[in-house]
């Protein structure tokens, strides 16, 4: 994350261009019940169609962003969720690459977090606990005695603003929410938009911007589930994954880093060079029992360049590549250790144990109450921002 000090007056107009995005949103979606509408109509027009209705009777959008090499990606404005992300193998056959479901109704029956933005904040700060300029706050402990990814009802599981258009880069969709302050326990009205881009390049490029009105912590994330092999009910135990990174952050019982920067040569959780996800995920090793497998926040290289390649995973049978840019310092890489054979999978199955893996970018773990942590602080008159970039390719 990047926090840039700007002047108040740009504040004031960057909220100003949240709200006309909002209120154009509202206006669009009261005129129209109609299931289908080309946003654009050039080469690649972005679909806009209704995905279900909340309990509340509010709809939810999907929106499906094209681009000219033939990818697809769905979004919903419900919890910002990638729910399908077509990419080609080395033969150029197209397939879905991403988890989820197929309804709305089985998204709020209990997703893991299947491709949804998270917020207020990515990962867990212990006890639900923090303190800010000498005032203690109490968040939501929905995980243990923790709080995880934004509480009891995080970012996941709000109903976004959402605008498409075409764009020189690619087609892209604009979300906005405002979370209120107070919202689960956190300080400060938060105005957030995050930007997904689709360009050409077969990239998926993610913006994330916010800006509060007091001081509060921000850690924002994607929690895509990927599986390379198409095969999305089946085991990533094959997926060869790379870290840019020479040191994790090891974790206690409640999965809360207890403060060190470990090297991971000679240890399973050295990715430095690819390596099986499967390879030593079953090794005799604390860290690995604890988190029931890869759970872990790893510390990533600076390069020479803020915006750099922090982690890749590749297929070796379709050839698929998947790599992540980022400006973050972290990346958590999950290996769906908690996925257990029960979810309904799109492809008919149901997900196996580790049948997807996350590689979610972000500020590291409980960074509230770790001083010698990167800041996750946003004042007023600064603003959030971070850029984390999804390329896929074959090889
Ligand atoms: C993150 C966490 C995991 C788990 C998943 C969602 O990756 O670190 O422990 O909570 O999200 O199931």
């Amino acid at each position: 994350m990047m926090r840039i000090a700007i002047p108040y007056i740009f504040y004031g107009v960057l909220l100003l261009v949240f709200t006309t995005v909002g209120c154009k949103q509202n206006k669009k979606e009261s005129q129209s019940e109609m299931e289908t509408v080309k946003t654009e109509s050039n080469q690649n027009p972005i679909e806009e169609t209704i995905f279900g209705e909340m309990p509340d009777g509010t709809k939810v959008k999907k929106f499906t962003l094209k681009n000219e090499a033939g990818m697809e990606v769905d979004v919903i404005t419900y919890g910002g969720i990638i729910t399908r992300w077509t990419a080609p193998d080395k033969q150029g056959n197209y397939e879905d690459i991403v988890l989820g479901f197929d309804s709305l109704e089985q998204y709020l029956d209990g997703s893991p977090y299947f491709g949804a933005l998270i917020g207020r904040y990515g990962n867990r700060i212990a006890n639900g606990k923090f303190s800010l300029d000498g005032e203690t706050y109490t968040l939501a402990t929905n995980d243990g005695d923790n709080h995880l990814h934004g509480g009891e009802k995080g970012f996941d599981k709000v109903v976004w603003d959402g605008v498409a258009k075409t764009i020189e880069e690619g087609a892209t969709v604009e979300l906005t929410y405002t979370s209120e302050d107070g919202e689960e326990g956190y300080p400060g009205k938060l105005d957030v938009k995050v930007t997904y881009t689709l360009t050409n390049n077969n990239e998926l490029d993610i913006q994330y911007e916010a800006v509060t009105d007091k001081p509060t912590v921000v850690n924002l994330t994607q929690h895509s589930y990927f599986n390379l092999s198409g095969q999305l009910s089946e085991p990533v135990l094959d997926h060869e994954i790379y870290l840019n990174a020479d040191t994790y952050m090891p974790v206690d019982g409640g999965l809360i880093p207890i403060g060190e920067f470990r090297e991971v040569a000679g240890t399973p959780f050295n990715f430095k060079e690819p390596k099986p996800i499967g390879g030593e995920i079953e090794a005799d090793n604390e860290q690995l029992s604890l988190g029931g497998g890869y759970d872990h926040c790893w510390v990533l290289n600076e390069g020479e360049k803020d915006f750099r390649l922090a982690a890749s995973a590749h297929h070796g049978e379709t050839g698929r590549l998947l790599e992540v840019y980022t400006n973050e310092p972290g990346i958590q890489f999950y290996s769906g250790n908690f996925l257990d054979g029960t979810l309904p999978a799109k492809d008919g199955g149901t997900y196996a144990k580790r049948s997807g893996f996350c590689l979610e970018t972000q500020h590291y773990p409980d960074s509230p109450n770790q001083a010698d942590f990167p800041s996750v602080r946003l004042n007023p008159g600064e603003m959030y921002s971070s850029r984390t970039m999804y390329k896929l390719s074959t090889k």
